[in-house]
């Protein structure tokens, strides 16, 4: 009986982990060097994510678009003055997948 509790336990803490390494995944290839694991950011490269404003009132979906393209510094929204590249180049479902994660990350 006690088993059967740690095997159950063991399975729903093995799903929660699976879930979140494959949310993660995407962005930590493409995104951690600048933006850092916990989206504190990274000095001299990428800003903090966890408390940006501009992810705070973005949709997903306006965040995919953002990400397509990224920002260079002559941008009106430019808070670093450093470019952030273009990620034109991963599909519809993989930048969904990243901008979702960032909004789940994202402070209240
Ligand atoms: C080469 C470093 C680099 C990489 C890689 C990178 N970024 Fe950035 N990112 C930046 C910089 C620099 C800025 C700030 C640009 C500016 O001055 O406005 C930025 C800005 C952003 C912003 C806007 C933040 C704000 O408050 O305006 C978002 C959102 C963002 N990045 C998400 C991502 C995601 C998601 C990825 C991975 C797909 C990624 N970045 C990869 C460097 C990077």
């Amino acid at each position: 009986m006690r088993n059967a509790a740690i095997v159950a336990g063991l399975f729903t803490f093995t799903l929660a982990t699976a879930a979140l390494a494959e949310e993660d995944e995407k962005f930590a290839q493409h995104c951690v060097a600048c933006h850092g694991t916990g989206l504190e950011g990274v000095e001299g490269l990428g800003v903090s994510l966890a408390d940006s404003a501009f992810v705070g009132r973005k949709t997903v979906g306006e965040l995919v678009a953002f990400l397509k393209v990224g920002r260079m510094p002559g941008d009106p929204e430019s808070v670093a003055g450093r470019p952030m590249p273009g990620f034109g180049w991963l599909t519809e479902a993989e930048l969904t997948e990243i901008a979702t994660y960032l909004k789940s990350r994202h402070g209240p």
